[in-house]
């Protein structure tokens, strides 16, 4: 059984800093810290892709001072974070609506994008202004367009819907992980778990330990991937 593609969502930020007497705000930057930890358990493992759900189109509606500290965390990282996806040889790839974001962390977003695209090591899927609800309509429309445009009913089955989603050029994940106890979803790559593993960790992530990841990863290798068939 193999496991190529993790999948997280990085919760309990705001409470861990809460627990430990601190603003909110250094729970998100301790949070942004612990990325780079577990992409290399992740390589160690020998996994490809890491998905990591970072800001949600949702975390908008929290207080403009949070959600200006988590944009400021992306400018005051971006050097320091190129040195290292480059010497880890770690793709970054930005997932998310780039339409509504402001310039400047475009801009950052492009340039990690560019500057490691021949890494190929491990691959950083970063979440950021991303509805999964939102990907999927979309992804209707623009699979819509092309089908009028060819004047097909895709018959042929040449067009594939998930070939619209954001995540086209990556597998779907075979692990989800959630941190901090709750057990939801909270509009995350909706389409593409429909056979992922969900495993909830009570953790909170800037806590989040080397032993809760190879706990997930036992956990994994002990489950029973039917895929809608039988046991042999
Ligand atoms: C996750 O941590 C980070 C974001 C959603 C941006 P939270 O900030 O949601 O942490 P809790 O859930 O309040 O503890
Ligand atoms: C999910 O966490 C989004 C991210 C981790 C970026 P939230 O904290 O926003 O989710 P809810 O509100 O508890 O569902
Ligand atoms: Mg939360």
């Amino acid at each position: 059984m193999s496991l190529q593609h993790i999948a997280f969502i990085m919760d309990g930020n705001g409470r861990w800093a809460k627990k430990h007497g601190k603003p909110r705000f250094l729970g998100h930057e301790a949070g942004m810290n612990k990325i780079e930890e577990v992409c290399n358990w992740c390589k160690e493992y020998n996994i490809k892709y890491g998905s990591f759900f970072a800001f949600s189109k949702e975390n908008w509606n929290r207080p403009k001072n949070e959600v200006d500290f988590i944009f400021s965390l992306i400018e005051r990282y971006y050097q320091d974070q190129i040195n290292k996806l480059m010497s880890n040889k770690i793709r970054f790839i930005h997932i998310g609506d780039k339409s509504t974001l402001p310039t400047k962390t475009n801009h950052i977003l492009n340039e990690l994008e560019n500057i490691t695209k021949e890494n190929d090591t491990f691959n950083l899927l970063f979440f950021f202004n991303y509805s999964s609800r939102e990907e999927i309509n979309n992804a209707a429309i623009y699979f819509a367009q092309e089908l009028s445009k060819k004047n097909i009913k895709d018959e042929d089955g040449n067009l594939t819907f998930s070939s619209f989603l954001l995540t086209a050029n990556f597998p779907d994940p075979d692990l989800l992980i959630r941190t901090s106890g709750e057990m939801r979803i909270s509009n995350f790559l909706l389409y593409q778990i429909a056979y992922t593993e969900l495993y909830f960790e009570p953790q909170l992530w800037p806590e989040y330990t080397k032993s809760h990841f190879v706990k997930a990863i036992e956990s994994f290798y002990k489950r029973d991937r039917r895929f809608g068939k039988i046991k042999e």
